[in-house]
């Protein structure tokens, strides 16, 4: 297994931070650079971030072409509560992205076996990203890769776990109308990202990176946990999602990865 590296910074601003000129630099580092978008709460103020710098003019977004991770199944894109919404909402409207550059999983349900298809051949022709930002559910998903019996490699459309269902209910519109099916970039393709960079704050965090940080198994129940066979993966968390962390680091640190 390989070392994962943990960067613990003070609260939600210092992570941003952090995040944001970890992605600055690879993009100013490559002549084309594909970038994998996460969503949730997580990644708000690093998007918020890194539109600043575009509007400072300290990044070009020109070379990049931007891939997500995972939809609702039954939201057009244009819907206020999809993640395509989201990202142009927070990220790419704000910024030099060529629109010929955003490939972003659609979620209408027609066709949707056939979006996942298109979307592994996409990504593989792309040579899959460079930069792959994470968030983490409190059930140890990432993406919408939800705890299993196996790892699922391709995109793929899964069930959402009630757990996930409960916890995600709030950033809706209204709340009954989140769908309870989505679609997601599989396991092997996140693998195949050159650079992983995996955001946690908030307490609420901090029980799933314990086991995510410390369990010495790999097992599709808790996704994440799977991030310890790539070879370049960074977490970043704050105080609170490091809390048991921290307490543990000093005297558990051979069973960290
Ligand atoms: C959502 C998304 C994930 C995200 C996770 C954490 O379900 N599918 O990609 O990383 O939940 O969300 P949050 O950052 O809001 O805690």
């Amino acid at each position: 297994m390989t070392k994962m590296r943990i960067i613990v910074k003070k609260n939600e601003e210092e992570v941003s931070e952090e995040a944001s000129n970890l992605i600055i630099n690879e993009i100013k580092n490559k002549e084309k650079f594909v970038l994998g978008l996460a969503t949730g709460e997580t990644p708000i103020k690093t998007y918020a971030k890194l539109v600043n710098a575009y509007k400072q003019g300290d990044v070009d977004f020109s070379n990049v072409k931007a891939f997500n991770l995972d939809e609702y199944v039954g939201l057009e894109p244009s819907d206020v509560d999809s993640y395509s919404y989201y990202l142009h909402h927070n990220l790419l409207d704000s910024v030099n992205v060529n629109e010929e550059n955003i490939h972003l999983l659609n979620g209408e349900t027609i066709k949707i076996n056939q979006i996942a298809k298109d979307y592994d051949l996409k990504l593989e022709k792309n040579g899959y990203t460079d930069l792959q930002i994470l968030g983490i559910g409190l059930n140890g998903h990432i993406g919408f890769n939800e705890p299993n019996s196996y790892y699922d490699f391709g995109t793929h459309v899964t069930d959402l776990s009630e757990s996930t269902i409960n916890v995600n209910k709030r950033l809706f519109s209204e709340q009954n109308k989140m769908p309870t099916k989505a679609i997601t970039m599989g396991i092997g393709s996140i693998l195949k990202s050159k650079k992983i960079v995996l955001l946690a704050t908030g307490s609420k965090k901090d029980e799933i990176m314990d086991k995510v940080i410390f369990s010495n198994q790999i097992t599709p129940e808790i996704p994440a946990t799977i991030l310890k066979l790539h070879k370049d993966v960074t977490i970043i968390m704050d105080e609170e999602a490091a809390k048991t962390y921290l307490k543990k680091a000093g005297t558990e640190r051979e069973n960290i990865n």
